[in-house]
């Protein structure tokens, strides 16, 4: 047994109900089991002095691509002087990341994953996608499952050449047999210059038929079918969701389906910013992930996420805050992250700021103090 109360809170936001002021919290073992007024919590083996700061549930960022090497910072500097981005350039990361050894790959990604934790990222999605062999799939979720339990099949990243359909077979057969023991997830990228929507529903398919279960990269070059694929199929997310119809939208708004929004992508591409606005209104469930990867959204900061849906995306801070903690957890189908409710798991930060308002406010500035995971500091 083991035990940690958080004292003197100024604000605490437990979920998306109003943050409350003057708190203290209390985890044992990992788990929230007491929230009250500041002072008067029962003992406990440690203490932290929040010093009148503001407390949120960790971020929940449930879309990034941390397996690679390499990085594309002259495509992102030739992309800013105006060239378009397509997805082209997954090729070259590819390349690098089979070039690479497992310990170039497996430092490469946990040092993305202590950057988001200091950032105050508690849990993260890792998707594979950046090998596209049978054998360097399977690397990257080994490695990946070494760092997340969140872990994402994606051979269906790209077609590394030869025929689509051959590959197409490759990834439903021998790569998802060999990737399967260590993921959770299956995704496509159903887009322009990826896959089909035919070949999305084929591999969905099968992963499902492995046991995996579907998330989707849907909608984010151009309008296709990657959005409601997501809906029939009852995937946990339609990741970017950048170019919605009015059917698109209704879909989202009355199914299972988490829209999950990337507006680092959008901001590292120069693109049009999805309507969020739209999809909380209509009542979709919004996500915000980072979509940390080396091509189209090179950070691994939740908060920039935030600060951009508020100010480009019009959210109020506290949609954005709900999108970036909860949202991501409905994203990957869990209940016990994304709040702090007493029985959830103690995955918290302290803010070096008297309240969430100042992650939007305050954009680019350093505001994590401390970070808890299972009740426990890092
Ligand atoms: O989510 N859209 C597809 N995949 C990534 C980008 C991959 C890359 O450019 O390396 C994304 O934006
Ligand atoms: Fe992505």
């Amino acid at each position: 047994m083991s035990s940690i109360v958080i004292d003197n809170i100024g604000e605490l936001t437990v979920d998306h109900t109003s943050p409350r002021t003057g708190a203290a919290l209390v985890a044992e073992d990992g788990r929230v089991t007491w929230i009250g007024a500041a002072g008067r919590a029962p003992a406990a083996d440690a203490r932290i002095d929040a010093g009148g700061a503001a407390v949120i549930p960790g971020f929940v960022d449930s879309h990034a691509h941390l397996v690679f090497a390499g990085d594309r910072a002259a495509e992102f500097a030739a992309r800013m002087g105006g060239r378009p981005y397509t997805g082209g350039g997954i090729m070259t990361t590819v390349a690098a990341t089979r070039a690479a050894t497992d310990d170039t790959l497996r430092a490469n990604a946990r040092r993305l994953v202590d950057e988001a934790r200091r950032q105050g990222t508690t849990t993260i999605e890792i998707k594979s996608g950046y090998g596209l062999s049978v054998a360097d799939e399977a690397r990257s979720l080994r490695i990946a499952a070494e760092l997340s339990d969140e872990t994402t099949f994606l051979g269906a990243h790209k077609v590394p050449g030869g025929d689509p359909d051959d590959y197409v077979a490759l990834v439903t057969g021998e790569m998802l047999a060999a990737a399967a023991p260590h993921a959770r997830w299956i995704d496509v990228f159903c887009d322009k210059g990826a896959f089909t929507g035919e070949q999305a529903r084929t591999i969905l398919a099968a992963g499902v038929k492995a046991g995996l279960m579907p998330r989707i990269h849907a909608n984010q070059l151009q309008h296709g079918p990657g959005v409601q694929i997501a809906v029939e199929l009852n995937a946990a997310s339609a990741d970017h969701c950048t170019h919605l119809d009015d059917a698109d939208v209704d879909a989202l708004a009355g199914g299972g389906t988490v829209a999950t929004l990337l507006p680092g992508a959008e901001f590292s591409t120069r693109s049009p910013y999805p309507d969020a606005r739209r999809l909380l209104d209509a009542g979709a469930t919004v996500a915000l992930a980072t979509d940390c990867n080396p091509g189209s959204s090179y950070t691994s900061s939740m908060a920039f996420c935030i600060a951009v849906a508020v100010r480009d995306m019009n959210l109020t801070p506290a949609e954005a805050l709900r999108a970036a903690t909860e949202g991501g957890a409905a994203a990957l189908r869990r209940t016990d992250i994304g709040h702090l409710r007493v029985g959830a798991r103690a995955d918290l930060v302290v803010l070096d700021a008297p309240s969430y308002l100042h992650l939007a406010y305050r954009p680019g500035v350093p505001l994590v103090k401390t970070v808890l995971q299972h009740g426990v500091p890092l």
